[in-house]
Parts: C-alpha cells; sequence; structure tokens
C-alpha cells in the first residue's frame, strides 16, 4: 500500500511510522509534517535513508502540495495524525487549532477525495465527548461535546470525515483513542514532563486536586488499532481506542516519582487548567469485536519502558527542553535550506 502519513514527526505518528516500516516490506510511507515546535525528525533517524520511505516538509493546509503529493506518489491511504494537540496550549491560543485542526482536515478530505484515495484514516480522539462523572464509559454513540478548544477543534475535523462519508460516500474511518504513552512523547505532556522533571529534581506541577482521571494506552497498542483500521474497518466506521486502565493524575505521578527513586516533596499542586475534563473512559468493544484489537502492553511493563526510555535518550528530550533542535530545523529547512528529503519512487 502506498500510504501518507501526516504529522509523522509527531508522538504518535512516529511510532506508526516505525511500525508501518518493520511491519510491511511492500509499503510506501510518505511522512508530510510541517515541523512545528511538536513535530522531530530526531524521531524518524533510524528510517530516514530506508528506500521505502520519504519525508516532506509541509503544510496540510497546503492545498497544491497535498494535491501534488497524492497524485505523485499515487497514495492509495491517508492516515492522518497531525494537528496541534496540546489542550493548554489551546488555552492560550485557540487560532491555530482551527486552523490546523479543522482548515487542514478539510484540505486533505477534498483533495484526498479528489484524487481518488481508497481509505482516509482520522485519528481522532476521546477529548470529542466532553467529561465524565464518577462513572460510565464513551462509547461511539456518546454525543460529541467537547470542552476545551482543542477538543472543540478535533470534533469539527470529526465530524467533517463523517460528512464526506455520509455525502460524497467517501471512505473515511475515524478513530477516538484515549490518552497515549511510551517513547518520544513531547515532554509537555504530563508522562514525559514528569519523568524530565523529577530527573532534574524540579517541582512535579498536578493541575487542581490530581484527582482528574485518564485512560492510558501505550502509544504502540494505539499504532496497531489504526493500523486494523486502515485495513480493516468499516468505511464510515467509528471506533474506539482505549487501554482500559483508568487512573487519578496524582495516582500516575506517584509511581513515575517512584519508578524514579525520587522524593514525593517534589510533587506540587498548582492551579487548576480552565475547563479541565474530569474523567475520560473508554468503551473499545466495538474495535475489539470487529476488527479483534485488543491492547498488549500492560501499563506496569508500559511504564516501566517509558521511563527506561526517557533515561536511555537523554539528548533527545534535553535538547527539546533547551530549544536546540529547532534552530537546528530553522537551518535545515528555512529560507534556503533543504525543503525535501527525498524524491517520489
Ligand atoms: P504531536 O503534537 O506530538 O504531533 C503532531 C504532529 O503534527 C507534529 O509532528 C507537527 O509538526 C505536525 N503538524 C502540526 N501542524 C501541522 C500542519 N499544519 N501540517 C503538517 N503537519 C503538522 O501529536 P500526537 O500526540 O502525536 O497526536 C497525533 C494525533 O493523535 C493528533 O491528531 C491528536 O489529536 C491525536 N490523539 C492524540 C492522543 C494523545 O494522547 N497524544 C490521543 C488521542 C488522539
Ligand atoms: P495532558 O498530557 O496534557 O493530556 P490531556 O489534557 O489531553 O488529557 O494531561 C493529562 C492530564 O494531566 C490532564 O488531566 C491534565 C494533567 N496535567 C497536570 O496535572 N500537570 C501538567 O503539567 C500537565 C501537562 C497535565
Amino acid at each position: 500500500m502506498r500510504i501518507l502519513v501526516t504529522g509523522g514527526a509527531g508522538f504518535i505518528g512516529s511510532n506508526y511510522v516505525h511500525q508501518l516500516l518493520a511491519d510491511g516490506d511492500d509499503e510506501r510511507v510518505v511522512n508530510l509534517d510541517l515541523l512545528t515546535y511538536a513535530g522531530n525528525l530526531a524521531n524518524l533517524e533510524a528510517v530516514a535513508d530506508d528506500g521505502r520511505y520519504r519525508f516532506v516538509r509541509g503544510d496540510i493546509r497546503d492545498r497544491e502540495l497535498v494535491r501534488g503529493l497524492l497524485t505523485d506518489e499515487r497514495i492509495d491511504a491517508v492516515v492522518h495524525f497531525a494537528a496541534e494537540s496540546h489542550v493548554d496550549r489551546s488555552v492560550e491560543g485557540p487560532e491555530v487549532f482551527v486552523s490546523t485542526n479543522v482548515l487542514g482536515t478539510e484540505i486533505l478530505l477534498e483533495e484526498a477525495r479528489g484524487a481518488g484515495v481508497g481509505r482516509f484514516v482520522m485519528v481522532s480522539t476521546d477529548e470529542v465527548y466532553g467529561s465524565l462523572g464518577e462513572t460510565g464509559l464513551f462509547t461511539e454513540q456518546t454525543p460529541l461535546a467537547p470542552n476545551s478548544p482543542y477538543a472543540a477543534s478535533k470534533a469539527a475535523a470529526d465530524l467533517l470525515c463523517r460528512a464526506f462519508h455520509h455525502t460524497f460516500d467517501f471512505p473515511v474511518l475515524v478513530t477516538r483513542c484515549s490518552n497515549n504513552y511510551g517513547p518520544y512523547q513531547f515532554p509537555e505532556k504530563l508522562i514525559p514532563l514528569m519523568i524530565a522533571n523529577a530527573l532534574e529534581d524540579k517541582p512535579l506541577p498536578v493541575y487542581g486536586d490530581g484527582l482528574n482521571v485518564r485512560d492510558w494506552l501505550y502509544v504502540g497498542d494505539h499504532c496497531r488499532a489504526v493500523d486494523r483500521v486502515l485495513r480493516a474497518g468499516r468505511p464510515g466506521g467509528i471506533y474506539n481506542v482505549g487501554g482500559c486502565n483508568e487512573m487519578k493524575n496524582l495516582e500516575l505521578v506517584e509511581i513515575i516519582v517512584d519508578r524514579l527513586g525520587k522524593s514525593r516533596d517534589l510533587i506540587t499542586f498548582v492551579e487548576d487548567r480552565p475547563g479541565h475534563d474530569r474523567r475520560y473512559a473508554i468503551d473499545a468493544e466495538l474495535i475489539m469485536s470487529e476488527l479483534d484489537w485488543a491492547p498488549t502492553v500492560d501499563f506496569a511493563s508500559g511504564i516501566d519502558h517509558t521511563v527506561q526510555w526517557y533515561l536511555d535518550n537523554r539528548a533527545w528530550w534535553e535538547t527539546i527542553r533547551s530549544g536546540a533542535y529547532r534552530d537546528y530545523y530553522d537551518q535545515m529547512y528555512g529560507d534556503g535550506g533543504r525543503h525535501d528529503a527525498g524524491p517520489a519512487t
């Protein structure tokens, strides 16, 4: 299959590119990524010279570029990860979320449809459902009630996918996954932030009372779910993906601190996030029964592996935290730099 992955230099996208190239011999993987602050080619160093892989620095909102890529590369399927993804940033500045997540998705959908692409997987999120109380689970029938600007922009994109299927019979598939963790997660998100701060003996900022609940899934399991949906999902289908692994933030931070042998005194309660969703929990029965998917990594081994990865790859996150990786891309890909790392084959 010839696959266009958008946002493949980010956390989940890069894990997916690695998985695709490790699992399949006859894949062609084109990675279209703008390299915003969250995109990092260091995540893909190991596959950079793989003949089946091409990186293109570019914007999903660049219609001409998208059209050219879909045609020149004879793309069969799009797997769409590219997004602004951080809730806190969406509280500070929602506009880029609407532009990238909504308009970007619309342009991709329109161009993919025009190019006759056979499958379009939209990587949506469980945050489109809003917040749960003490009990209950999100199912695919739960009404959408996004609370943050991030979640609202993802819900708009998710619904555009629905509309493209309903109106044009375009073969869109949507995944709505819970919180991911694992290697290459940008250190502004809860788990890598806490690991990095703890290793530097810095305060660990827990929002509010720390009792908000998230359902954590190892990133490799999410990638396998996306791939199952790509290859075997029902066009127009929506699939929840989750880890059956609910945890309070405070509990999770304590686990990380303990694993690192650091003092729990580093934990610092800070002002709550505005509009902070209380609880997410996923009913993933549909993808389990229909596509025979299930999480394979239990939380204890997943978090051990993740903590170890951040210990072993200290230079990766220190370079990000110092901002040095951005200077490199400005040099490589700024005006006069190298814009595209490989021709169509
Ligand atoms: P991320 O922020 O780590 O990566 C996003 C990537 O998209 C980056 O490489 C960035 O450079 C790229 N990008 C941003 N704007 C772009 C544009 N205009 N054109 C091209 N590329 C652009 O995000 P992530 O955590 O890997 O999430 C990937 C997707 O999965 C997102 O759509 C997110 O909404 C969804 N998701 C994430 C989680 C999670 O827990 N992280 C859970 C469910 C769903
Ligand atoms: P995050 O990783 O930002 O994911 P999301 O908001 O998309 O679920 O945050 C996960 C949870 O951790 C969320 O309840 C907010 C909380 N949190 C903190 O308590 N402190 C922090 O510094 C961060 C980044 C998040």
